[in-house]
C-alpha cells in the first residue's frame, strides 16, 4: 500500500503546477506523496490506505474541492494542493475536531507526538471558533496492557482496520453522524474483552492519544518528541505514522 512512483508511470497531473507521474489506480493523493510532494492527511495511512473521514487532504481539483485520498489521478488533471482557502478550509476541519472531543493537549501524554495536532500547529489554529462539545463517553481501561479514552477518539478507522486487516475485528465504528463511537466488538463492550493484544498493529496506530498503554506513559521528556521541532510535511514516512 506504501505509495511509490512506479518506473513504468507514464501519465501525469499537475500538482502546484509540478507534473506529477502516476499509474492507474492510484489516487492524486498516493501519486503526490510517492512523488515526494505532501498533501495533509489524518485518516489515510500507508499501510491501511483510504478512509475518506477526516478530508483534511482537501485539494482543488479542475475548480472543485474534493478529498485527494478518494480522487482518482487523471492525465491532465489540475491540482493545487496550496492556497489561502484550502488552508482556511483545513483549519476548520481540525477545529471542529477539536471541538467534538476533550482534545486538552497540556495535559495528553500525546502531545507533541500526535498528528492532529501537528497538523493544528501546521495551520495555524490557535483556538477552535466552535463550541466545545466536552463528551463525557466512559474510559475503558479494562484491557490488561491498554486504555481506550473515546474522548480523544476522531474516528479515523485506523485501529477499526487494523484490526481488521489482522483478522480480529476487535474494534468497530457503530452510530451514525454525531452519535458515532468506537466500540469494542466483545459481546460485553469492554476492550478487554476482545481479542487485542498489545503486539498488534491496531493497538500501536492510532494517531493521536485516544488508544494508549497503561505500562509506558510520558516516557518521553517535552521537546524530544516526534512532532516538536518538525511539522509532518517535514518528515518521512517512517517518521510521520505511528
Ligand atoms: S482510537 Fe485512535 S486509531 Fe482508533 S479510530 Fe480513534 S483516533 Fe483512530
Ligand atoms: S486523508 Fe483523505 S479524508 Fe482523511
Amino acid at each position: 500500500m506504501r505509495p511509490t512512483t512506479p518506473p513504468f508511470a507514464s501519465e501525469t497531473f499537475t500538482l502546484d503546477e509540478e507534473s506529477i507521474p502516476f499509474v492507474p489506480g492510484q489516487t492524486v493523493l498516493e501519486a503526490a506523496l510517492a512523488a515526494g510532494r505532501y498533501i495533509p492527511h489524518l485518516c489515510w495511512h500507508p499501510e491501511m490506505g483510504n478512509h475518506g473521514s477526516c478530508r483534511l487532504c482537501v485539494v482543488e481539483a479542475n475548480g472543485r474541492i474534493q478529498a485527494s485520498c478518494a480522487l482518482p489521478a487523471q492525465p491532465g488533471l489540475q491540482v493545487v494542493s496550496k492556497s489561502e482557502t484550502l488552508t482556511r478550509v483545513r483549519r476548520t476541519l481540525l477545529e471542529m475536531l477539536f471541538a467534538e472531543g476533550n482534545h486538552f493537549c497540556p495535559g495528553c501524554e500525546k502531545s507533541g507526538d500526535c498528528l492532529l495536532q501537528a497538523l493544528a500547529y501546521a495551520h495555524g489554529m490557535t483556538a477552535s471558533h466552535f463550541d466545545p462539545f466536552y463528551p463525557q463517553r466512559r474510559i475503558d481501561a479494562s484491557h490488561p496492557d491498554l486504555w481506550l479514552d473515546p474522548n480523544r477518539c476522531i474516528l479515523c478507522g485506523l485501529c477499526v482496520r487494523a484490526s481488521l486487516a489482522e483478522g480480529k475485528e476487535a474494534l468497530v465504528i457503530g452510530g451514525r453522524g454525531i452519535a458515532s463511537r468506537l466500540l469494542a466488538t466483545s459481546a460485553s463492550g469492554r476492550l478487554g474483552d476482545t481479542a487485542l493484544a498489545a503486539t498488534d498493529r491496531a493497538a500501536r496506530i492510532c494517531p493521536v492519544g485516544a488508544l494508549n498503554f497503561k505500562a509506558a506513559g510520558f516516557t518521553t521528556p517535552i521537546g524530544k518528541r516526534r512532532f516538536d521541532h518538525r511539522p509532518p510535511e517535514a518528515m518521512s514516512d517512517k517518521e510521520r505514522y505511528t
